[in-house]
């Protein structure tokens, strides 16, 4: 049955970024997931494109011959985004689904599908610098203003995505709804590329050899992405992305917040995140 002839449940959903549309957040909303989808569900900045590229090696047990011919988009596609609607129709799976959108938005569509869902978290710190510095290269994102500015507008949840503090408790918060759902860090990643490569191929059950295994952590290496063009964004065109301002593959490292926050930006962080995040299991380390 064609998409459109399913009956939608209309949500009147309200959500912080000037790119959803009642539309898009209703599509999400509504969107039919199949078993054998995986879903990676991130807040902006946090290892989205370094999933998308570990489960491409992961399913395709360790053979770059697809994360070498296809962009990242095609191949793990965006729910929210109108430009991934035909990919996402057109695929017969098992499909990757890339979003950030919130807990709640996708609660009534998730729920009862047996999707496998992968939540990639990341320091705020970390994430609140690497979205300046995006928001400087993203044409279609907003002026961030001063650093200080930006900072403000992500501790008030304000920015493109809203809050990162609802972001991760929703979905943790509500991990338990899932049959099957992997919490991992991007710290985690940098630490051990190889123990979260295993890590995922267990949960998508799929076994690869030590062999493919290394190969794929030479693949899914910092080095070795910065160069993908499947996976830098430099197909991207520049009215959209402007790599002279800026790259996507940036520095990949943890605690760049520490060359960017002053003292007093670190102090008023650290309430803001104590008192937002007191009802929280998940809490962040800022040293590693
Ligand atoms: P930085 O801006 O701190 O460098 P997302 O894909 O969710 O938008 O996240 C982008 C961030 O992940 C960027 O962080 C990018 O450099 C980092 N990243 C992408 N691939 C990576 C890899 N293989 N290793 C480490 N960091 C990676």
């Amino acid at each position: 049955m064609a998409r459109l002839d399913v009956a939608e449940t209309f949500y009147n959903i309200k959500f912080p970024g000037h790119m959803h549309t009642q539309d898009s957040l209703n599509y999400a909303a509504n969107f039919k997931f199949q078993d054998t989808d995986t879903v990676i569900v991130t807040y902006p900045k946090s290892g989205t494109t370094w999933m998308q590229e570990i489960i491409t090696l992961v399913l395709n047990k360790g053979d770059p011959t697809l994360a070498r011919s296809q962009p990242n988009w095609l191949r793990a596609p965006w729910l929210e985004q109108y430009y991934c609607r035909q990919i996402l129709q057109a695929s017969t799976g098992p499909r990757i689904i890339t979003t950030h959108l919130p807990y709640h938005i996708l609660a009534p569509a998730l729920r009862d599908s047996k999707a496998k869902v992968i939540y990639v978290a990341r320091n705020p710190k970390d994430v609140a610098v690497s979205y300046y510095h995006f928001h400087k290269m993203a044409n279609f994102l907003p002026d961030p203003g001063t650093f200080s500015e930006f900072l403000s507008d992500f501790l008030e949840g304000t920015v493109h995505y809203g809050s990162w503090f609802d972001h991760v408790k929703g979905w943790t918060d509500h991990a338990q709804n899932f049959q099957k759902f992997l919490y991992i860090t991007y710290e985690e990643m940098c630490q051990d590329l190889h123990g979260s490569l295993k890590k995922v191929c267990r949960f998508l059950q799929c076994s690869l050899t030590e062999e493919e295994l290394k190969f794929s952590q030479k693949h899914c290496s910092f080095n070795s992405m910065e160069e993908n063009i499947m996976v830098n964004y430099t197909l991207i065109p520049q009215e959209i992305m402007d790599h002279s301002k800026g790259k996507f593959m940036r520095k990949g490292k943890i605690g760049d917040w520490k060359n960017m926050f002053t003292e007093e930006q670190s102090d008023v962080f650290d309430a803001v995140y104590s008192a937002q995040m007191a009802d929280s299991s998940q809490l962040f380390k800022w040293e590693y």
